[in-house]
C-alpha cells in the first residue's frame, strides 16, 4: 500500500514531500510549525467535480453548496465561491464568512437544529436560498422574524429518514435518535403549514444523514425518500423546487472511498429524473484530501512498553484522532527507507487523549524530523482551539510552485482578544 492515497496532491519527490511543485521542508523553512498546507489546485479539482458532475446528469439544475463547517478560511471560501460554488451555513458566523468571502445569498442554505432569531433574520436580510428548519417551534420562529422584517421566508424542512450509515456514531446524523431532521410525517405537517403561511415558502426538502459515509446505498435510500415524499407533496398541491441530499461523501483516510462523479450519479438522476433541482452539501469531500498538517518532532520518549513520539501539534489543532478515534495517514516529510517502528505520535496538550495516532508504524522519527499529517484539509483547523495556550497554526496556501500564507499563526497576543481586565 502506498503512504497515502494515490490522488493525493501531496507526493515524494527524490526522498522528499512535496504538496503540487513546492517541497514542505521549504515551506516550514518559512513558516515553521505546526502548519496546515493546503493545495489550491486539489481544491478546485474537487470543486469542479462536484460542479461539472451535477450539471451533467441534471441538465444545469443543480447547486453546490459546500459545507463551510468543514473549513472556513476565508481564502479557501473565496476559491470556492469563484469556483462557483454556493454555500451550506450552520451559523450566523457561518452567513457572515461566506457572505465576506462573496458567497452569491441565492446559493446560501442555511441550516442546523439550533439556529436563533437573530441569525435568521441576518439570512433573510442577506436574501438566502433558504432556511432548512427542524422543528415545529424553529418554523413558527422563522414565520414570526419573516413577519417582522415584512418578507416571506424561503423554508426548507430537514427530514430525518431514519437510515443508518456506517460512520463513527458521533457523526451519524440519519436515525431518529438523533437530534437531527423530523420525521417524515412531521415534516409533511410543517411544510403543509408553511405553504398556508402568508410569511413561509416551502422551496424543498433536505436530508444529511451523517459525515465520511463510503458506502452509497443509504445516500440511495435517502434520496429516493425524499423523491417519494416531494412527489406525495407535490400531488397535494404543495409542489418543492430542490431536493437537498446533504454531504457527507467519505473520503479514502485507510480504506477506499468512492469519488465524487461516483457518488453524484448514484443520486443526481434520482432528483432530476423526478423534476426537481438537486442540492448537495459537500464539505470533507472538497477539503479534506487537499489538506495536511505539518508538524515538528520535539522529543522521543520510551516509557514501559511504548515509545512516544511528541510532536508540536496536538488535539487543539487536529481533534479528530481524539474525538473520532479517526485515522489519518501520517508520513515523514523527508522519506525514509528505515524499517518501521510501532509508536504513540502524540501532542503537548496535558491530557492523556491528545494523540494523532496511536500504535501507528513508521520510519523511526528523532527530535527535529518533520512528519505530515494527510487528509487534515477538513475539521482539522475548523475544530482547532486555543486549550493549554496553544496557538492555532499558521495557514499555507500551495499554488503550483509558490505558496502564501492564507492565515498568519496566532500570536500570544491573540490570547487576549476580548478580554476585559
Ligand atoms: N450538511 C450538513 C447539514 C451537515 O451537518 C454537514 C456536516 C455537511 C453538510 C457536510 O458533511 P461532509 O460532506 O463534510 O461529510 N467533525 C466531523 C464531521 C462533522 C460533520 C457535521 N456535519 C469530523 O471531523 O469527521
Amino acid at each position: 500500500m502506498p503512504p497515502f492515497p494515490a490522488e493525493s496532491p501531496f507526493y515524494y519527490h527524490l526522498g522528499e514531500l512535496y504538496c503540487e511543485e513546492v517541497s514542505l521542508a521549504t515551506i516550514t523553512a518559512t513558516v515553521d510549525t505546526p502548519a496546515y498546507v493546503y493545495s489550491r489546485s486539489e481544491i478546485l479539482r474537487r470543486a469542479r467535480a462536484f460542479v461539472e458532475t451535477t450539471a451533467e446528469v441534471t441538465g444545469g439544475m443543480a447547486t453546490v453548496c459546500y459545507a463551510v463547517k468543514a473549513n472556513a478560511n476565508p481564502a479557501l471560501l473565496h476559491i470556492l465561491v469563484e469556483s462557483g460554488l454556493g454555500t451550506d451555513v450552520t451559523s450566523g458566523g457561518e452567513l457572515f464568512l461566506a457572505l465576506h468571502a462573496g458567497a452569491a445569498p441565492e446559493k446560501i442554505i442555511f441550516s442546523g437544529v439550533g439556529k436563533k432569531s437573530v441569525e435568521m433574520a441576518e439570512a433573510l436580510t442577506a436574501g438566502i436560498r433558504a432556511i432548512h428548519v427542524e422543528s415545529e417551534m424553529e418554523l413558527l420562529a422563522v414565520a414570526d422574524v419573516a413577519e417582522r422584517l415584512g418578507v416571506v421566508a424561503p423554508v426548507g424542512v430537514r427530514v430525518n429518514p431514519n437510515i443508518s450509515a456506517e460512520t463513527h456514531p458521533y457523526i451519524s446524523t440519519g436515525l431518529h435518535g438523533h437530534k437531527f431532521g423530523v420525521p417524515r410525517e412531521r415534516a409533511v405537517s410543517m411544510l403543509r403549514e408553511a405553504a398556508a403561511s402568508p410569511w413561509l415558502r416551502p422551496v424543498g426538502i433536505a436530508a444529511h444523514i451523517g459525515s465520511q459515509i463510503t458506502d452509497l446505498d443509504p445516500f440511495r435510500q435517502a434520496v429516493m425518500f425524499l423523491v417519494q415524499l416531494a412527489d406525495d407533496l407535490r400531488s397535494e398541491g404543495i409542489p418543492l423546487e430542490y431536493i437537498d441530499a446533504g454531504g457527507g461523501l467519505g473520503i479514502d483516510y485507510q480504506g477506499t472511498a468512492p469519488g465524487v462523479a461516483e457518488w453524484v450519479r448514484r443520486i443526481g438522476p434520482l432528483v432530476a429524473g423526478a423534476g426537481y433541482q438537486l442540492v448537495v452539501e459537500p464539505g470533507r469531500s472538497i477539503v479534506g484530501p487537499s489538506g495536511a498538517l505539518l508538524s515538528r518532532v520535539v522529543y522521543t520518549k520510551t516509557q514501559g512498553a511504548k515509545k512516544f513520539v511528541i510532536v508540536d501539534a496536538g488535539m487543539t489543532d487536529l481533534i479528530r484522532p481524539t474525538l473520532y478515534q479517526a485515522y489519518h495517514p501520517i508520513v515523514p516529510v523527508s522519506g525514509s527507507t528505515r524499517l518501521a517502528e510501532v509508536v504513540d505520535i502524540v501532542g503537548p496538550i496535558c491530557e492523556t487523549s491528545d494523540f494523532l495516532a496511536r500504535d501507528r508504524a513508521i520510519p523511526p522519527a528523532e527530535r527535529g524530523d518533520l512528519l505530515a499529517i494527510l487528509h487534515a484539509g477538513a475539521y482539522g483547523y475548523a475544530m482547532s482551539s486555543n486549550y493549554n495556550g496553544h496557538l492555532r497554526p499558521v495557514e499555507v496556501l500551495v499554488d503550483g510552485d509558490s505558496f502564501h500564507v492564507i492565515r498568519r499563526r496566532q500570536s500570544y497576543e491573540d490570547l487576549l482578544a476580548g478580554a476585559v481586565e
